[in-house]
């Protein structure tokens, strides 16, 4: 089993406390991390890797994204969700083939194992490409070819050859994902979640992401895209919600009473003019709210640092009190809570005998000099530059 020892480091480690280790060790075997503490670990070690100046911490975890819409990035900027979507994006996705998709993969996961992200949610389209790249890249996937309109029965048919293909990956799942309530019909929704529960899968679709969502919701079933998605029967699975932007109190105890973590994507909220979502009220709710970057045509980036910093940032001046989302919040949202939206009991965190996804910063720079706080410099100054190793399921997948 191949082994991987971080000597001398400090750590993040993302635990339920705020624990930070300095001068600390982490070693793996296999897929699994060994060991993480204060002491250094006996045995042979196949790498090593200095820590002096470096931080460990959990692998960045991107719960929303159409990556090979890298393909449409800087294609149409600076328009409403609406415009943007009908008058720009469908009509190019019309055109891609299942090349495109390959190469549009390939540019999104290279960009984010170089930025930190280890595992990513995706609902875009011929999947099984994005699949392909991803399993040849050694990145943690969690697919779902986007049904809309009137598409289900080829996608079943796509889910079924992908589960197929992969079924000896273990770092390929799956997600069943409607796009969202004003692509799908009600009956179209209630199928979908019906499939997913026949199939043991989780559901991943896009929810109260605008004012014109909501209001058009409002006004066709008189109710909210949030009560609307409930009445489908949808949320019977795990499910994990991108945007929910516009949300009344009874959306957030929906939301809760069912179980559904949210995806949180501030870049993408601000680009498209769409609003801020109210995570502080979702997490003092108890929901579990995740990050993600949402596709690289409304963000135009798949940084999870940069995302990290805007989630931090636009809830402190929206609600003008700077202590409503801590580091420490941010970080979890980034780690621990979006593997816990993709089903994953042991992600996200450094402790022994969970799944050794990590990356190591290299702190050696002068926009993180001095170091008081780890978690503030790393929300607050690192960038996605700094990211020296990425380590997916014990493997050194990207080193700069
Ligand atoms: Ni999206």
């Amino acid at each position: 089993m191949s082994s991987i020892l971080f000597d001398n480091i400090t750590i993040i480690t993302m635990e339920d406390s705020c624990r930070v280790i300095e001068n600390g060790f982490v070693s793996t075997r296999g897929s699994r991390i060994d060991y993480v503490g204060q002491k250094r670990p006996q045995g042979d070690f196949d790498v090593i890797i200095d820590g002096r100046n470096k931080v460990l911490m959990p692998g960045l975890i991107n719960t929303h994204s159409h990556l090979a819409m890298t393909l449409l990035r800087g294609y149409a900027d600076d328009m409403n969700l609406q415009d943007w979507l009908y008058n720009k994006i469908f009509p190019f996705e019309d055109k891609l083939t299942a090349g495109d998709i390959t190469e549009g993969s390939r540019i999104g996961i290279d960009e984010m194992l170089a930025g930190g992200t280890t595992c990513f949610s995706d609902m875009y389209f011929f999947q099984a490409e994005t699949g392909r790249v991803a399993a040849d890249k050694g990145i943690r996937a969690v697919l779902s070819d986007c049904v809309n309109f009137d598409g289900y029965d080829k996608k079943v048919r796509l889910m079924e050859q992908m589960a197929e293909e992969f079924k000896s990956n273990d770092l390929i799942r799956f997600t069943f994902s409607p796009h969202a309530i004003y692509t799908c019909s009600f009956e179209l929704l209630k199928k979908c979640g019906e499939y997913a529960k026949n199939h043991n899968m989780p559901i991943h679709t896009h929810l109260a992401e605008t004012q014109k969502e909501f209001d058009d919701c409002m006004a066709e079933h008189g109710m909210t895209p949030t009560e609307y998605m409930e009445s489908t029967g949808i949320f019977e699975n795990p499910a994990i919600a991108a945007h929910c932007v516009v949300m009344t109190e009874n959306d957030i105890e929906i939301l809760k009473r069912h179980n559904v973590s949210v995806a949180h994507n501030p870049m993408s909220n601000l680009k498209l003019a769409s609003g801020v979502a109210p995570v502080p009220e979702m997490l003092k709710a108890g929901i579990n709210v995740a990050l993600g970057t949402d596709g690289a045509s409304s963000n135009n980036s798949l940084d999870m640092f940069e995302e990290m910093k805007a989630a931090a940032l636009v809830h402190k001046g929206v609600t003008r009190n700077p202590t409503v989302m801590d580091a420490f919040t941010v970080l979890k949202m980034a780690t621990i809570s979006g593997a816990k939206a993709l089903g994953y009991d042991d992600l996200g965190a450094l402790k022994s005998g969970w799944l050794a996804d990590m990356i190591v910063l290299d702190f050696d720079k002068p926009h993180l000099k001095p170091l008081h706080n780890v978690m503030s410099s790393v929300v607050y100054s690192a960038k996605c530059s700094d990211v020296e190793y990425t380590v997916v399921n014990g493997k050194i997948v990207y080193k700069r």
